[in-house]
């Protein structure tokens, strides 16, 4: 393990909010975007990551002219001096170190770290470390301070950038909080969590109920930059530990048979479900009183009932009088007071997009939702 890194560079500028700008003191290919650095000045260690690497120069008329019609030593006076490159680091955390060895506020601050009136882990970072102070990367001390050391429950999810040091997460503290995977399409959220899955099975520090809406984490996925295979979890786990549920009978997830089927009943959509959707499904507020007029009527059985009704034009009778025919969406409309045509249209437009969904029965199968519970 090499402990000290050499320096890369030393902060220029910068704050808190627009992170701080450093003057690379190596060639600028030694870093990339997203690597990881650490900046000791004094007590306080800054933790970061490089945004963004820029080209600068103390006077454009170099910058804008080739070089390599002047003499070479001329030529290398320039490039790092007049011309520069200048990162941006994020920085994510602050660690106190303490004041220095051998002196009273150290005894004192190692009394206060002891009797836990001080924790000395990593924190937001609140200040900003001096001029010119010196930036260099992290190396795998770093790494293990900030993501964790190797041990029970510390679960390896990838490696740094540039040297590949193990970047762990605490299974167990991860699973104590809510957490979300963020980033731009095809950078490799589905890969995360699939990973994240496993070692939590793997670790056995919780159950996981996953909605898999693109079906990626269960059967075995394809690796679209090296078109190699990749293993999902079912396959690296068996049906013992992992159970694939597809909705409606009959369903595959790509292409296999599923442990077993979910349908929902008639019975089991309640109004509240449907006014949840009520963006999704362009509800008015006239459906909203239609909508409370069907649980007036039906109470439990709204849906199924509302469902059965048949949507009709008024008919004639011998008398020429005009009517709607019983049990037509018109006749429960003018009998409660709603108006037909918004009857008609939540009808028709709304929930008729439930009931022909497969997974939506009106008799289920088996009751599958409480076996997971
Ligand atoms: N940890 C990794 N190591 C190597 N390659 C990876 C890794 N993560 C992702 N990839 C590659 O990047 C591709 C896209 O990853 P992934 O499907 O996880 O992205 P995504 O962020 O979920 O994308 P989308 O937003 O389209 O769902 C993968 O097919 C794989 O080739
Ligand atoms: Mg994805």
């Amino acid at each position: 393990m090499d402990v000290i890194n050499e320096p890369i560079g030393y902060i220029v500028g910068g704050g808190l909010k627009e992170g701080f700008r450093i003057r690379l003191t190596v060639p600028a290919d030694r870093v990339q975007e997203g690597s990881f650095v650490v900046c000791e000045n004094g007590r306080f260690h800054y933790y970061g990551l490089i945004t963004d690497l820029q080209l600068g120069s103390t006077d454009p008329r170099f910058a804008d002219e080739k070089t390599d019609r002047l003499q070479p030593a001329i030529q290398q006076a320039l490039l790092g001096k007049t011309l520069y490159t200048t990162l941006m680091m994020y920085p994510t955390l602050l660690m106190d170190t303490g004041p220095e060895f051998g002196t009273a506020e150290r005894a004192e601050w190692e009394d206060r770290v002891a009797n836990n009136l001080e924790t000395p882990g990593p924190k937001p970072v609140k200040t900003v470390p001096a001029h010119h102070a010196e930036v260099r990367q992290a190396n795998e001390a770093d790494v293990a301070q900030i993501f964790g050391e190797s041990g029970d429950g510390m679960f390896v999810v990838g490696h740094t950038i540039e040297q590949g040091y193990p970047v762990r997460l605490d299974l167990k503290k991860f699973v104590k909080r809510s957490s979300g995977i963020f980033g731009a399409t095809g950078t490799g959220k589905s890969f995360l969590t699939r990973m994240v899955l496993a070692g939590l099975m793997l670790e056995d520090v919780a159950a996981a109920l996953v909605f898999d809406m693109h079906n990626e984490y269960a059967f075995d996925d394809t690796d679209t930059d090296r078109m190699v295979t990749v293993r999902g979890l079912r396959s690296l786990f068996g049906s013992s530990k992992v159970q694939v549920a597809a909705l409606g009978k009959g369903a595959m997830v790509r292409g296999k048979s599923p442990d077993f089927t979910l349908e929902i009943a008639f019975s089991e959509i309640e109004i509240s479900d449907i006014e949840m959707l009520s963006n999704e499904l362009k509800l008015t507020d006239t459906s909203q009183s239609t909508l409370n007029a069907l649980f007036r009527s039906f109470r439990e059985d709204w849906f199924v009932k509302f469902i059965k009704l048949e949507i009709s034009e008024k008919i004639t009778d011998e008398d020429g009088k005009k009517y709607y025919p019983p049990n037509s969406v018109g006749a429960w409309a003018e009998e409660n007071n709603v108006h037909v045509a918004a009857a008609n249209t939540l009808h028709r437009n709304r929930l008729d997009r439930f009931a022909s969904k497969a997974y939506v029965v009106e008799r289920p199968a088996g009751d599958p939702v409480n076996e997971i519970v």
